[in-house]
This record gives C-alpha cells, sequence and structure tokens, in this order.
C-alpha cells in the first residue's frame, strides 16, 4: 500500500532529514514511527501526503509512483491527516466540524448524517454533536479531528504526534481507539509519536535515529507488556 525506495530528503538550506529509506505498509497495517526529536518522522509523512518532495528515491502509494502524480487532489483524498492539534473550527459544532469536507465535496444531507453519525460513533462522542469545540476537553477535540479524517472513509490514515497536547492516560485511550479503527475500519496507518507506550498496543513500531531506519519491530517480536507470559 505504501512503499519507500531508497528515499532521501535534503531540505533546500542543506539539512539532511532522511536518508536511505526503505519502508513497505501492507494494506490494513498499522505502523508506529517512533524516534527523537529532528529524526525525519514528520518529514517522512509529509512526503507520503506530498507537503514535501522528496530528493530521490521512489514513493509508491496503491502502486502508483507518486512523484509522477501532476494532480494530488486524488492522492490527498485518499489519505486521512491528523494533526498534534485537531485545528476545529471554533464557531462550529462537533457536527458540523466533521460534516464540513463532505459539504464541500457536494454530499446529500441525508449521507453526510449517515457519515458524519457513524464516524463520532466509531470515536465515542454521537453525544456531543451538538457541542462547540470549545466546551469540549483536549481529548474529546482530538477524537473529533479523528472523526473527521474518518468520516470520507480514506484507505490510509496519517497522524502527526497526535497526542502530543494530551495527558499519559488520554493518550493511551487516543492510541487504543487508533487501534480499534484500524481493526474495525481495516485502514492503513502510520502514526509518528514520541511515546515509548505504543509498544504496549502490540502493532508494527518502526524506529528513526538521525535520519534513518534503525529499528522495524513486528508485534510478535515485542517483548509483552503489562500481562503474563504463560
Ligand atoms: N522546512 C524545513 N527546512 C529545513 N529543515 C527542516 C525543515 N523541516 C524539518 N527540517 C529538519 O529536518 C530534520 C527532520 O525534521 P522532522 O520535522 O522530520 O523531525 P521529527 O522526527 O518530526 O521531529 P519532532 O519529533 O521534533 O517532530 C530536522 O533536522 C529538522 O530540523
Ligand atoms: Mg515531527
Amino acid at each position: 500500500m505504501i512503499e519507500l525506495y531508497r528515499v532521501c530528503k535534503e531540505y533546500s538550506n542543506g539539512q539532511l532529514a532522511l536518508k536511505d529509506i526503505n519502508l513497505h505498509v501492507p494494506m490494513g497495517q498499522m505502523v508506529f514511527l517512533i524516534g527523537e526529536s529532528g529524526a525525519g518522522k514528520s518529514t517522512l509523512l509529509k512526503i507520503l501526503y506530498k507537503g514535501e518532495e522528496f530528493t530521490s528515491g521512489r514513493v509508491l502509494i496503491g502502486r502508483v509512483d507518486i512523484s509522477r502524480l501532476i494532480d494530488y487532489s486524488q492522492l490527498r483524498r485518499r489519505i486521512g491527516l491528523i494533526f498534534q492539534d485537531a485545528s476545529l473550527l471554533p464557531h462550529l459544532t462537533v457536527f458540523d466540524n466533521v460534516a464540513y469536507i463532505l459539504r464541500a465535496q457536494g454530499a446529500s444531507e441525508r449521507e453526510i448524517r449517515y457519515r458524519v453519525e457513524g464516524a463520532l460513533n466509531v470515536v465515542g462522542l454521537l453525544d456531543k454533536a451538538k457541542e462547540m469545540p470549545q466546551h469540549l476537553s483536549g481529548g474529546e477535540r482530538q477524537r473529533v479531528g479523528i472523526a473527521r479524517a474518518i468520516v470520507t472513509n480514506p484507505p490510509i490514515l496519517l497522524a502527526d504526534e497526535p497526542t502530543g497536547n494530551l495527558d499519559p492516560v488520554n493518550s493511551l485511550k487516543i492510541f487504543q481507539l487508533f487501534k480499534e479503527i484500524n481493526e474495525k475500519l481495516q485502514m492503513t496507518m502510520v502514526i509518528a509519536t514520541h511515546d515509548p507506550r505504543v509498544h504496549q498496543l502490540r502493532k508494527r513500531i518502526v524506529q528513526i535515529s538521525n535520519n534513518q531506519i534503525t529499528m522495524d519491530t513486528e508485534p510478535s517480536n515485542l517483548p509483552m507488556f503489562g500481562s503474563l507470559v504463560l
């Protein structure tokens, strides 16, 4: 689904951000991208959604070579994006924030209701549909951001530090929610985070250090946390 071959990225000021990245994320897989600040996590995600060009190598998404794309909108429609700050529109209700993109795409009100309620149900916020964003907690706002990203049912979800503004308990709940979405909706996901506790979720973990992949661990090779190994 997502394939990177020998991808390098050097910013125009000469700063190296990624060196020789080879990564294959099959359809429906969830991957955590970890690594210290400045390692290159955000740059990797930006390359996938065409927020940045790469300097050399090849990137395929759904077998399409993204450097050959002239019209990016097709690619962007297939990717749901989540950032540290959900950046909800403050004058719109939770429902209307999640509905925004569907309205922009000209969906019927009936379809909008069906999809928005479905997405809010997945993130557990159906009862807050009529609330304004400023009446929500940080964790709830991020859940709305996730609902907004999945409402169009994109095959790929990319998240950059989605729990960066949250306390440890809420962070784990959000990661757990990503796991549920991955298992329920089979979306391919790449989630960049500093949080080492993602080991507990038993999903693939790719570590970037100094702009290179230094570890790639499948869940079966991860040590068990918080449970007994019999
Ligand atoms: N627009 C830019 N121009 C020049 N250099 C950049 C730019 N964006 C990032 N960099 C540099 O590229 C390297 C990788 O940055 P990146 O933002 O991808 O790291 P990161 O792993 O996401 O870090 P963090 O955990 O702090 O978010 C860093 O050295 C950074 O300073
Ligand atoms: Mg970053």
